[in-house]
């Protein structure tokens, strides 16, 4: 297994550059499948996730190729004669769940397992299930798999209302209903620029969508739809996690560069939320520019459905807290359970408690080196980040979780005056003896 070594006493000076979006290009692989022949995405990036749903989608009988260096990913569904995602596949990634949309749109049929929770707490799809029978899907649950098929001729579609807000269920009744024979309506759809851009990707198909970014979604279903190149959108998170890196961990006074993101995606709370830090940003075309001012105030925030404090940030904004001169909290309202970094950054010293889906954080004090242990993505970058304040050496284990979702991260902090390496260890070494000092 891989981690990461990190020494405290570098900082961070940049520049750092933002990469293609993970949760954009995942939906844009699953769209694909809908192409009457060969698609490319363009700006893809070189993640784990990106090759667990390669390997899924070639499951079926398409091809895919992917050229890391261009990063670019092709997929030609010309054949599929396996309309399956089996558990073993749906169980490392949950987003393989969005075979059941484009499936049942390109097949009319669906063998598409169940994912199960995550380390995090459950993770519900009765949203998308339910969805999928309002536009007309037969479905039924078995061993651990959803059955799923059209009325003959494809799906009816209809109108169906999320709540709450789901990202996951927008995009998979999205690939069912375009399709579809008859109009569809999702109410309370996400807006997330992660789904804007995969609408639009579908509208250059031939798809007729209305609402992008709305609340309301209005689908008038087409016969086919063409294949063709599109480019990914820049990752959103990425570039909040190199922000909130630069407000927590570089030199005071000295301005960092973020390149090649789109800020408009951070929305207008994260935003505002780091202005009222007192931490200057300024955010032009392509380039944004951080910096840290000698003392940060304590901010607090409640992650929200788009446009509102992203639950991909919040576990970040937990160790930016950790610099502060006070006491702020982080609630979570998407995810009740998703704490798990706090008892690996109590290790390295910081003072912080849980309440129910509430982080409490008192800030200002030092942080010290220790090993740590990832449990997911983000939680696994804000350990990272946390090795970048504390004194001396951190070691963050498991780091498989953040290779899901970062690509090259110790590449991109090392060119940006970082400390750290990635070393390959045993998780099941016996520890060394030590002696303890008298
Ligand atoms: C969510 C985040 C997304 C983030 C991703 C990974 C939101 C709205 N979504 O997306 O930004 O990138 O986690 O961290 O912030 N739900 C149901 N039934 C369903 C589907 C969802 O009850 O069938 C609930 C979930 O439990 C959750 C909420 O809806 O409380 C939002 O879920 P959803 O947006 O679908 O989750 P992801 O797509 O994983």
């Amino acid at each position: 297994m891989d981690k990461l070594v990190v020494h405290g006493d570098s900082s961070l000076t940049g520049p750092l550059t933002v990469g293609g979006s993970k949760n954009t290009a995942l939906p844009l692989m699953a769209a694909t499948l809908l192409g009457d022949g060969p698609s490319t995405i363009t700006n893809v990036p070189d993640l784990r996730d990106v090759r667990t749903f390669s390997k899924v989608i070639r499951y079926g009988g398409p091809s895919v190729t992917f050229d890391p260096k261009a990063h670019t990913l092709s997929v030609d569904a010309t054949a599929l004669e396996t309309p399956v995602a089996p558990y073993e596949m749906v169980k490392k990634m949950r987003a393989s769940f969005y075979m059941l949309g484009a499936l049942l749109g390109r097949c009319g049929r669906a063998k598409v397992s169940l994912p199960g929770g995550c380390a995090w707490g459950p993770r519900p799809v009765d949203l998308h299930i339910k969805g999928m029978r309002a536009f007309g899907a037969d479905i039924e649950l078995d061993e651990g798999y959803v059955h799923a098929s059209t009325p003959p001729g494809g799906l009816e579609g209809g109108t169906f209302r999320l709540d709450p807000v789901s990202v996951g269920a927008t995009i998979n009744l999205l690939l069912a209903a375009v399709t579809a024979r008859g109009p569809s309506k999702i109410e309370n759809a996400a807006a997330e620029p992660d789904v804007v851009a995969f609408g639009r990707a579908l509208q250059e198909m031939g798809a007729q969508i209305d609402g992008l970014g709305t609340r309301t979604l209005e689908v008038q279903g087409v016969d086919r739809l063409r294949s063709g190149t599109f480019r990914n959108t820049p990752d959103r998170i990425e570039l909040g996690t190199f922000l909130l890196m630069a407000a927590t961990a570089s030199p005071p006074g000295t301005p960092v560069k973020i390149r090649k993101g789109t800020h408009e995606h951070l929305g207008p709370v994260f935003k505002d939320k780091l202005a009222a830090t007192g931490v200057d940003v300024s955010y032009d075309d392509e380039t944004v520019t951080v910096t840290r001012p000698d003392t940060l105030r304590p901010v607090s925030i409640e992650t929200a459905p788009f446009p509102g404090f992203a639950t991909d940030l919040q576990a970040q904004w937990t160790v930016l807290l950790g610099t502060t001169d006070g006491t702020a909290t982080v609630t979570d309202t998407i995810y009740d359970d998703r704490f798990k970094h706090v008892p690996e950054l109590q290790r390295l010293g910081m003072e912080i408690g849980v309440d129910g889906n509430t982080a409490t954080v008192r800030g200002g004090t030092p942080l010290q080196g220790a090993k740590v242990m990832s449990t997911d993505l983000r939680a696994s970058v804000s350990l990272v980040m946390a090795g970048m304040i504390a004194e001396g050496r951190t070691d963050v284990l498991r780091v498989y979780h953040l290779d899901r979702g970062y690509e090259a991260l110790e590449d991109k902090l090392g060119a940006a005056g970082v400390s750290i390496h990635r070393e390959a260890y045993d998780e099941f070494a016996e520890p060394e003896r030590e002696s303890v000092a008298e």
